[in-house]
């Protein structure tokens, strides 16, 4: 029996593994999803049916409700909304990861240092995980504000419970995994951690943070795995911990910031904002009409799309255009930013939906060094992407931001509502410049009426 349960656990851990994979282009991506899905479909299974933990009806009636809370949350939820939903999901797989260990410690204690120890990682960072993820759904969805809350000896304060948690696992260990008092307060300061540690951190830097709380949960369903010496938990964790650490570095990367700079400079706090230089130059707003006029003549059109796209749902409206300058002679290229929009691969997901060919899609690096050549950069909804100021401005909050060199384009279209700022919340000198043109309106409208003009 115990053959075939390893079996299964190979086969789900091989799903996952091939279904992550897949995930990385958006041809494969559906299918790696339910490659995935189904991998975990089995683990399930046949972990209760082996543990003997649940009869087979109950088995079915948790995958029942299971499946149609995951199926309404997917349909319901904006695609806007979708980073609140990830750290919800961080924050069950904390606390999941967190209950089971302590069950598992309470039915079957052990005096092993081994076994209490992962019991008390799993209970350290699932904790950790749970509350520091409620408290970035709180600020994503604006139930709580947004801004950095500093105050003074905020770090050293951190460290002490640290070095208290590390203390008292030391001591819960030796003692034989008895003292269920060093337990509990393990539990406490790695529920009050989880809230200090994400509190200092801003609204703007919450995505990167979510890619971070998801890599802790992976690890703690890895030390769960341990407590339980359930493989396909480990592997599963430790796949969630790697994925999840390599996609914050990617995020820290694309926003030219260090890992300990977004954990701890309380980047957009009143302190850490500086003054912006005030930008030289007259806003051109543009009508749909004269915008067409300048499509029609264009050979080559680079759009730019960001989060104001996913706010106007404007994806499909983007692809007709595209479609139609395309008939009409023009070379068209998505340019996408690494962090355009509010989640990775934002843009990536919207414009798959609406069946914009993976091959026109060209990275930062790729269309920055042509851009010269661009006759008309179309900006959907983007803000700080674009920001010159990212690399000409030394006071600018996103120096050294690498972005998508739209100014260099020979005409700017921006498609915007307002001259509103974007996510950093500062002002865009592009909005200014010389070859820039405001096309103002919702992001979908605007582009109905210039696909209107071009039918005639
Ligand atoms: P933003 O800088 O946030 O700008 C979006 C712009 O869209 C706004 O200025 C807004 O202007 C416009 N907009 C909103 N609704 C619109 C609508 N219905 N129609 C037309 N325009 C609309 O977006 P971005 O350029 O994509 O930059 C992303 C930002 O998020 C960056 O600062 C980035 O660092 C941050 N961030 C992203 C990630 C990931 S992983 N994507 C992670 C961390 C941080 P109006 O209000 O005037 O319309």
């Amino acid at each position: 029996m115990n053959h075939w349960i390893d079996i299964a656990y190979m086969l789900s851990a091989g799903a996952f593994i091939f279904g992550i994979k897949q995930l990385s282009s958006p041809d494969t991506a559906r299918r790696g999803n339910m490659l995935s899905a189904s991998g975990m479909l089995l683990a399930i299974i046949v972990t209760l049916l082996n543990k003997g933990i649940l009869d087979f009806q109950w088995i079915v009636v948790g995958v029942v409700a299971g499946t149609v809370i995951g199926a309404l949350a997917a349909r319901l939820v904006a695609m806007t909304s979708m980073p609140e939903m990830v750290a919800l999901f961080n924050g069950s797989g904390g606390l999941a990861s967190l209950l089971v260990a302590w069950e598992a410690h309470r039915r079957s204690p052990s005096p092993e240092v081994f076994q209490n120890a992962t019991v008390l990682i799993s209970v350290f960072i699932g904790a950790l995980t749970f509350t520091g993820s409620l408290i970035a759904w709180g600020k994503l969805s604006g139930k709580l504000p947004g801004r950095p809350f500093l105050f003074p000896g905020q770090k050293p304060l951190n460290l002490v419970l640290i070095l208290a948690v590390v203390g008292l696992t030391v001591a819960f260990c030796a003692g034989g995994g008895a003292n269920l008092t060093f337990f509990h307060i393990v539990l406490g300061v790695a529920l009050l951690l989880g809230v200090l540690t994400t509190i200092p951190i801003g609204g703007a830097d919450m995505p990167v943070i979510i890619a971070l709380l998801n890599s802790y949960s992976g690890l703690a369903a890895c030390a769960t795995g341990f407590v339980l010496r359930n493989n396909v938990l480990v592997v599963t964790g430790s796949l969630v911990g790697a994925s999840g650490i390599i996609l914050t570095q990617i995020m820290c990367k694309a926003m030219n910031r260090s890992l300990g700079n977004v954990l701890f400079s309380g980047f957009g706090s009143a302190s850490t904002s500086k003054k912006q230089d005030k930008i030289e130059g007259e806003v051109k707003p543009i009508s749909v009409e004269d915008t067409f006029i300048l499509l029609e003549a264009a050979r080559s059109v680079a759009v730019v799309p960001g989060y104001g796209m996913a706010v106007a749902q404007a994806q499909h409206a983007v692809h007709e255009l595209g479609q139609i300058l395309e008939a009409n002679g023009a070379q068209v290229q998505y340019a996408i930013h690494p962090v355009a929009g509010r989640m990775p691969g934002h843009m990536n997901v919207l414009l798959a939906e609406a069946n914009v060919p993976y091959e026109q899609l060209v990275e930062m690096e790729a269309i920055n060094p042509v851009m010269e050549t661009v006759d008309v950069c179309l900006i959907i909804g983007a803000n700080d992407i674009v920001n010159p100021a990212a690399a000409e401005d030394p006071s600018s909050p996103i120096h050294g931001m690498p972005i998508i060199e739209a100014h260099k384009a020979r005409t700017v279209i921006v498609m915007k509502r307002s001259m509103a700022s974007g996510f950093a919340g500062i002002d865009n000198a592009l909005f200014f410049r010389e070859n820039s043109r405001m096309l103002f309106g919702d992001a979908r409208q605007t582009l109905q009426g210039l696909v209107a003009e071009f039918k005639g």
